[in-house]
């Protein structure tokens, strides 16, 4: 469920999504004046940087969980990426950075972490479980499955039950240490973190017992 906290500045207003916050940490090292988890009561300050920086930061977000609104226009800050991109994260999440659907519905922004272990019980988005659970996996890609060029367009990513995140649409599949792999127009993403060919799917979910609940 989502549970949005609004912290509103002069011209800004950072929007800050409780459930989707996985503490990566990248906000408060590259701004530590606006977001600071460390301070007693608001723990962002939208004024105490340039409202661009802010802005910046939020879209940078890797989870989706910081958004920025344009007082003056009451529009998202945030612009869908020239390129959709998915990259394995390593012993963690799936970061995906596209204009994209989820199940059907256009998600809030343009960026989310989905879960890779398996053990998430905010599926099919991560929720750090895979700190408890004993996930590992280095991000490294070692098939390559290129499909066809990349081009512009939506991704439209669907759970299947008990089995892997589809993703349909182009994108570039970057590894955990942030090089280009392949470009893709679609493939099936391992989430229940059994498959022997990560990132994707290699039908060990029905060996493993996966149960994803959604
Ligand atoms: S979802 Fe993990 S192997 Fe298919």
């Amino acid at each position: 469920m989502s549970r949005i906290h609004r912290y509103e500045g002069e011209t800004i207003i950072v929007e800050f999504d409780l459930s989707r916050c996985i503490h990566t940490g990248d906000c408060s090292r590259d701004l530590p004046d606006v977001f600071n988890t460390k301070r007693s009561g608001r723990w962002v300050k939208p004024d105490a940087a340039p409202a661009v920086d802010v802005a910046r930061i939020c879209a940078q977000c890797p989870t989706g969980a910081l958004r920025c609104i344009s007082k003056s226009t009451s529009q998202p800050m945030d612009v869908a990426p020239d390129c959709n991109t998915v990259q394995p994260m390593p012993d963690g999440p799936l970061y995906v950075h596209a204009n994209m659907t989820v199940n059907g519905k256009s998600e809030r922004g343009y960026r989310a972490a989905f879960c890779r272990c398996g053990a998430s019980r905010l599926m099919p988005y991560c929720d750090n479980s895979h700190r408890e659970s004993g996930f590992h996996d280095a991000g490294n890609v070692a098939v390559p499955l290129s499909f066809r060029a990349a081009e512009d367009g939506k991704l439209a990513i669907k759970t299947i039950p008990d089995g892997p995140l589809m993703i349909q649409g182009p994108f570039v599949l970057v590894d955990a240490a942030g090089d280009e792999v392949c470009v893709n127009s679609g493939a099936a993403m391992c989430r229940c973190g059994a498959s022997n060919m990560k990132p994707y799917c290699d039908g060990s979910h029905t060996s493993s017992g996966f149960q994803s609940g959604k």
